[in-house]
């Protein structure tokens, strides 16, 4: 279990507890984190479960692909410098401590 910072549209926090091997995406939709919808299921074709990476903690993410980097340019909010694909970031104890802020909007 890895826990992951969620910054929700109002500005508040939630912490999540989440199992690794699992995408941080799964991990917000299983904890009803709102504003994260990941309507693909996490196949990367949607971009609804687009996050702000505020903090990687100790670790890195894994780099951004070809697919991925497409669907951010088609993101329903701005894309930013810092902007991911939830489904894409799989939690492991190297990212303890990532904090992610929800756009304003996902479709
Ligand atoms: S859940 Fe659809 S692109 Fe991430």
């Amino acid at each position: 279990m890895t826990d992951v910072t969620f910054i929700l549209r109002d500005g508040t926090t939630r912490i999540v507890d989440a199992d690794d091997g699992i995408s941080v995406m799964q991990a917000a939709v299983l904890e009803d984190i709102k504003g994260i919808d990941g309507e693909c299921g996490g196949c990367c074709s949607c971009a609804t479960c687009h996050v702000y990476v505020e903090s990687v903690g100790a670790g890195e993410l894994p780099p951004m692909d070809d697919a991925e980097n497409g669907l951010l340019d088609g993101a329903a909010a701005e894309r930013q410098e810092n902007s991911r694909l939830g489904c894409q970031i799989i939690v492991s104890p190297e990212l303890r401590g990532l904090v992610l802020r929800i756009p304003d909007r996902q479709v």
